[in-house]
């Protein structure tokens, strides 16, 4: 705090306000827009004294590190950072360490030390992804894989872990096409209108799409070619509209990924406050499928 005198009033003291930095990779999800909106609102109603900075690297990795080299030049106390892709934040996420700014990433990992992660395990959730899959197609089958964005961590180990388990577990359930899209719904759309071209009635059982605004994606493409009795659908995040898709049988299972809020700027405001914590914390995730989904219907987002 700073002592200062206002006329008339003697000497006060002004609260110092604590810059905090938050970059967020792409606002083109839903997922997304709520992460920064829950973060924002918690600061707003419970740390009056932090000066919360938001940007958005609009999905471009080169936008996103000059959002945070901007952040650093505006003398933030902490940086949060939700990384596009690993490797290109990674040098930017260093410098930022060596000059004493700690760094809290949420959701994705960079490929260097911070001083704080916190998000869902990816590896578990494409491993239960599998095990999943393996178990509905009764181990034999062929899978359409609607990825992510390229290098994010959350697309590689949810591909990595899904890919083992089948390899280990029911190699008969082959992916027979996957295609990058972003995590966003159009392309999405656009690559499974193409794979109903290729593929004829009876050669595809199920789609495996890394979040759920591609997995509704492929539900709408297939729905348009009449052709969702054939096709099972997976997705990842836990939206609503997911849910009522597994009600309605249009999915068969998505996996609960939480939005890191308000953890992101909750952690965010401990980390520059000095506090000392763990190096990671791991937020809980679910299977939703038909057997729960009453449960989940409306929890999502
Ligand atoms: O990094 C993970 C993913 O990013 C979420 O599952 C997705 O919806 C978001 O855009």
């Amino acid at each position: 705090a700073v002592a200062m005198t206002i006329a008339g009033l003697g000497t006060g003291f002004a609260e110092e306000k604590v810059k905090i930095g938050f970059s967020q990779g792409t606002m083109e999800s839903s997922w997304r827009v709520n992460m920064v909106e829950g973060n924002k609102k918690y600061a707003e109603a419970n740390l009056p004294d932090v000066d919360l900075i938001v940007t958005n690297g609009e999905n471009q990795a080169s936008k996103q590190v000059s959002d945070v080299e901007s952040l650093i030049s505006q003398g933030v106390k902490t940086l949060i950072i939700s990384p596009v892709t690993a490797d290109a934040l990674t040098p930017v996420v260093k410098q930022a360490m060596d000059a004493g700014i700690p760094v809290v990433t949420l959701d994705r990992k960079v490929n260097t030390d911070v001083t704080l992660h916190i998000g869902a395990d990816n590896v578990l959730i494409g491993k239960t992804a599998g095990e999943f899959v393996c178990q509905t197609l009764g181990g034999k089958g062929n899978v359409i894989e609607i990825q992510g964005t390229a290098g994010a961590s959350a697309t590689v180990d949810r591909h990595d872990a899904f890919h083992k388990v089948l390899a280990e577990k029911c190699p008969d359930v082959k992916v027979v096409a996957d295609q990058v899209a972003n995590y966003v719904r159009e392309p999405a759309i656009k690559f499974m209108e193409d794979m109903l071209q290729r593929f004829k009635p009876g050669e595809i059982q199920l789609v495996y799409a890394h979040n759920d605004d591609m997995a509704l994606g492929a539900v709408t493409a297939l729905e348009a070619a009449n052709r969702l009795s054939e096709v099972k659908v997976v997705g990842i995040d836990g939206e609503n509209a997911a849910y009522d898709a597994i009600k309605a049988g249009k999915m068969v299972a998505t996996f609960t990924y939480h939005f890191v809020a308000p953890e992101g700027v909750q952690y965010g405001y401990k980390v520059a406050k000095g506090e000392k914590l763990d190096k990671e914390i791991v937020l809980p995730t679910h299977q939703v499928d038909a057997t729960n989904v009453d449960d989940w219907i409306g929890k999502g987002f």
